[in-house]
């Protein structure tokens, strides 16, 4: 047998050992702590977003509570009014136990937005895009209106990705990820991600994720590591079948409205109200109805049975994710189930 030493693996190896030996007591080597296969995926998702730091956590949820226990009693979080439901779950049902406010307002505008920050304000939390309406948020100007007050920014970037909006180079201070989707992008694993350049910040949000075992496990970091090598394909793909859709559905006569930004493959659309909503999602074939979005399969949800939303959204308003498949296909499924 010719000498093997020099094998390379050409992915990262999954390192299934929870703790590692130490040369010496003064050491670290536990695996809630720091993991191999987890700082490596903490690298890529550092790099994807131009941070100095990444942090992986086992669902975007779990990455969302690291950044709010930062928070003590008294202070509170002013998150846009369009935000994602288990965000404001988080803050209205499991953080309002600890004395942590939140409130909500219109990010689009201004005068109300500065009127709703108050004294006790930590924290500003938005998407960009948000879900599921597709509203699009300048953070730049956020960062300006809020930066000379000590005001945390972080943005959620799960729908845009860092392909299309890098947010922490336009002045927000934290990016945060639900991996579940675009990102890992193969329905196969739930995650989540902090990242940003401030070393305070991340040295203290690494102190909470630590303490209370918020960490993605080996194997999950492997499915999202994975997902990564082909994001930008998948959804620059995603885009260009979502904007041919949307297209489709601009100038078709039983749909009243649709909203497309242009940087990701998600399309929001109102059917016609004579059209019934169970019907439509009962005839559609390839498009399949589910909960998540961003992944290789065409999914389609419908908000007002699916989500508990703040906002009251119409009756016949969906917000379709476009797969990796053949956009006329995708089309021609619509055509049928519009008819
Ligand atoms: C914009 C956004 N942020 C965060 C989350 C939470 O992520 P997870 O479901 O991975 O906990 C979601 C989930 O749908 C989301 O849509």
């Amino acid at each position: 047998m010719k000498n093997r030493k020099n094998l390379k693996p050409i992915n990262m190896p999954v390192f299934l050992s929870t703790t590692f030996v130490q040369d010496s007591p003064s050491q670290w080597g536990y695996s809630r702590v720091d993991d191999p296969t987890r700082l490596a995926l903490e690298n890529e998702l550092a790099g994807l977003e131009n941070a100095n730091h990444g942090l992986a956590f086992p669902s975007g949820s779990s990455a969302v509570t690291c950044l709010v226990m930062m928070l003590k009693k008294g202070d509170s979080v002013l998150c846009h009014h369009e935000v994602y439901e288990g965000t404001q779950r988080i803050l209205e049902r499991v953080m309002n136990k600890f004395g942590v406010g939140f409130d909500v307002v219109d990010f689009n505008n201004a005068v109300k937005l500065n009127k709703a920050i108050k004294p006790s304000t930590r924290m500003v939390l938005f998407e960009n895009v948000t879900n599921p309406e597709l509203e699009i948020i300048d953070v730049a100007k956020i960062s300006k209106l809020t930066k000379s007050k000590d005001i945390l920014i972080v943005v959620d970037n799960t729908i845009c990705t860092p392909i299309f909006q890098k947010p922490l180079t336009v002045g927000a201070d934290v990016v945060v990820h639900s991996l579940t989707k675009f990102i890992s992008g193969n329905h196969d694993v739930l995650g989540g991600a902090l990242m940003t350049n401030d070393k305070v910040l991340f040295d203290k949000l690494k102190f909470i994720q630590q303490t209370l075992g918020l960490v993605m496990s080996p194997f999950d970091c492997h499915f999202v590591s994975r997902g990564i090598k082909t994001l930008e394909l998948r959804v620059k793909r995603q885009t260009k079948s979502a904007r041919k859709i949307f297209n489709f559905l601009k100038t078709h006569n039983k749909v009243v409205r649709v909203s497309f930004p242009g940087v990701s493959g998600i399309v929001s659309f109102v059917i016609d109200k004579n059209l019934n909503a169970r019907r439509f999602l009962k005839r559609l074939k390839l498009i399949k109805i589910a909960q998540s979005f961003g992944g290789t399969e065409s999914t389609i949800l419908h908000p007002r049975s699916m989500m508990t939303l703040a906002k009251p959204l119409d009756h016949n308003f969906f917000r379709l994710s476009v797969g990796v498949g053949d956009p006329g296909e995708l089309i021609k499924d619509l055509k049928e189930a519009l008819k």
